[in-house]
């Protein structure tokens, strides 16, 4: 049995997790700095790096309270190993958590585990179905990532496809941005696009036809010259046919990928796998295909730290300990196959 405490600061959320096994969750705690954020329309290092500062403690404070028992929280005697993301990220963002993970992890005496963020982002989906079978595709789309990853087993991923220009999370923020409707841009599009009609405008849908990769930002463009040109248009109707523009692709482009290496399931992960239409269609496209869908819960989509700890739990069996020299990388690569 191992316990890992796990520490996520490697953008906008201070996170604390205690998960035993890879799987159980004994403890998830994420603090969201969103609302710091928003005044000033997108992530702002400095400010990232001074809130984990202040957070991280009562954070990491009220994860061991809640994997304890009423009244007694679990102390350092109770955790096998504390884990960090060590990248990729912000910079300043990141040594927050991995100074901490590693002072706590020599003060208690147990090993420290530097965790790659999209390695978590894959690690989220063994986290609510530790049963799911390889080979799995998983759609990876996050504010910096959108990623088409062949999962043949633990630890052995290929990338098939990944975005050409903006990720997806980030085409929704622009779009919001644009439309005026506040940060961060997928909720606010997600949630005007239930009033609005998917089918009333028809956007192009990036490079549809060819392969796996994806563009997100000729989408974009689009919305701003359709605005320019119907300046009464509805944001309701806006939000809805952009939102199903890039549904459209996701979806299309991760089933392509499923046939393509005969995967067993498909699994969404990253902060946009919370957009309501996403989660739909894709249940609905994976049922028909008869293969396995895991779409996780939304706590696990957007960063927290327990899928840091899973991740932790199977590098910690396959590869051992990292060393308590070891820094981090704002541009870390997912560890593939050639
Ligand atoms: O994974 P995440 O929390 O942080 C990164 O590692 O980037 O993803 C954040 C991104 C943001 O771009 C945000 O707009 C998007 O996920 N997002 C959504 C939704 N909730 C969050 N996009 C579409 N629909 C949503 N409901
Ligand atoms: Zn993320």
């Amino acid at each position: 049995m191992t316990v890992v405490l796990a520490i996520e600061t490697s953008c906008d959320e201070t996170s604390v997790a205690i998960v035993r096994d890879g799987t159980e969750v004994l403890a998830n705690v994420v603090s969201s700095q969103i609302d710091l954020h928003a005044e000033f329309g997108g992530v702002v290092p400095e400010v990232a790096s001074r809130a984990h500062l202040e957070m991280l403690e009562p954070v990491l404070t009220k994860a061991l309270a809640d994997a304890g028992a009423p009244g007694a929280p679990l102390s350092g005697a109770d955790i096998d190993a504390v884990a960090a993301t060590h990248g990729p990220g912000l910079i300043g963002a990141l040594l927050i958590g991995v100074s901490e993970a590693k002072a706590l992890a020599l003060a208690w005496g147990v090993p420290y585990v530097g965790v790659n963020h999209m390695e978590g982002h894959l690690f989220a989906t063994f986290l609510e179905q530790p049963d799911l079978t390889p080979p799995l595709i998983v759609l990876l789309v996050s504010g910096g990532h959108t990623l088409i990853v062949h999962l043949e087993d633990l630890g052995r991923y290929r990338i098939l496809g990944s975005t050409i220009d903006d990720a997806a999370g980030e085409a929704f923020d622009k779009v919001a941005r644009y439309l005026d409707l506040g940060y961060p841009g997928g909720p606010v599009i997600d949630r005007l696009a239930t009033e609005g009609d998917r089918d009333a405008i028809a956007f192009p849908r990036g490079l549809m036809d060819d392969g796996f990769d994806f563009s997100f930002s000729g989408m974009k463009t689009s919305v701003i010259n359709y605005v320019r040109k119907n300046p009464t248009a509805s944001d309701a109707d806006l939000a809805a046919s952009f939102q199903e523009a890039v549904v459209d692709v996701l979806v299309t482009k991760a089933m392509r990928a499923a046939d393509a290496v005969d995967a067993k399931g498909v699994c969404l992960g990253g902060g946009v796998a919370a957009n309501s239409r996403l989660r739909e269609r894709f249940a609905q496209e994976a049922a028909a295909r008869g293969v396995d869908c895991l779409v996780p819960a939304r706590a696990f989509c957007t960063d927290n730290a327990a899928m840091i700890a899973a991740a932790a739990n199977y590098r910690l069996m396959a590869d051992g300990p990292t060393g308590l020299d070891g820094g981090a990388t704002p541009n870390l690569r997912l560890p593939t196959l050639a």
